[in-house]
């Protein structure tokens, strides 16, 4: 039976396993030089309906450095602008396309496509969660300090899509997750119930950056307006206000922090430019592990 990957409730504790060992395994031959034609004769579609730089380039050229081809679909050059039904839609790439990558607003709509596909489909970040996003950055952890295990991560920032995927990874890896978020930008009780996390100690709700970052080993922010939230800026950068992680703030946090962001970053708001620009800064690693990860990825979902 076809394996989608909506969120990372998708996944087994083995399958992140699998991702990770193979991810680096796969980053490595190719910083060798040595391609591996894995997917030959296999296309990947991309439906996009919000901006990327990182996620749908390191799709295509994942699938082009794996032998496969990508196709690149703005959804308002396809009849899905003229309301054709998902439901249609999904049956007809499926008898011409081998995966399928979508960003969408809604969420809903990604499981409508997987729902009515007979092929393996992607979530490339939907409002509510990003789930490839925090696969490529723990295997950055994992690079980083040698695993995730007894790695304090502290999430500082809106309780958004990527911050519900961190919490959908730990419940499934029993990390130790600190969140910090304004009191009404926190994550929303359904994602956590959906994710398990109201019952397990391994995950910290808090409004305290300062506490959040005591002692971590990581810290993770990410924009305070995500796409489609752009006219609630101004009244979010007064909620924000001490949410900045700046060196101030990562002075709590140990001595050899690893800072990640998703990217792509606005200095002075979520991140100081001091910050993003420190001398060995690992936001350029981590951004260039989604093409690793996504290869992973895409072989496991289309050869399996
Ligand atoms: N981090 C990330 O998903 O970046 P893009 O929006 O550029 O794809
Ligand atoms: N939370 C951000 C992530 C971008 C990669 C957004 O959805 O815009």
């Amino acid at each position: 039976m076809k394996k989608d990957l909506l969120s990372l409730l998708d996944l087994e504790k083995a399958d992140f396993e699998h991702l990770f060992k193979r991810a680096i395994q796969l980053k490595e031959r190719y910083g060798k030089g040595i391609f591996d034609s894995l997917l030959t004769g296999k296309t990947l579609g991309l439906i996009f309906d919000k901006k990327s730089t990182r996620t749908r380039i390191a799709f295509e050229t994942a699938m082009i450095q794996l032998g496969g081809h990508p196709i690149y679909m703005s959804t308002q050059d396809t009849q899905i602008s003229r309301n054709e039904p998902a439901k249609d839609t999904a049956r007809v790439l499926s008898r011409y396309i081998d995966c399928l990558a979508m960003r969408t607003f809604d969420h809903a709509l990604v499981e409508e496509f997987a729902q009515s596909s007979s092929i393996p489909v992607i979530n490339a970040l939907t409002d509510s969660f990003h789930p490839c996003q925090i696969l490529s950055d723990l295997m950055t952890i994992i690079e980083h300090k040698g695993g995730y295990k007894n790695v304090k991560i502290a999430w500082v920032g809106d309780g958004n899509n990527v911050a519900n995927s961190w919490v959908n990874a730990a419940s499934v890896l029993g990390l130790n997750l600190t969140l910090a978020c304004p009191d009404n930008h926190s994550i929303g009780q359904d994602f956590i119930v959906n994710a398990g996390a109201d019952t397990l100690d391994n995950i910290v709700f808090t409004n305290d950056p300062w506490e959040a970052v005591k002692k971590a080993d990581v810290v993770y922010t990410d924009v305070w307006a995500s796409m489609g939230e752009e006219a609630e800026l101004e009244g979010r950068l007064a909620a924000f206000e001490g949410f900045q992680v700046n060196e101030a703030l990562l002075s709590r946090a140990k001595s050899d922090v690893l800072v990640l962001h998703c990217l792509p970053a606005h200095r002075g708001e979520e991140i100081s430019e001091q910050v993003l620009e420190a001398p060995g800064a690992a936001f350029w690693d981590q951004a260039e592990n989604k093409r690793h990860m996504h290869k992973a990825i895409l072989e496991s979902l289309i050869l399996s």
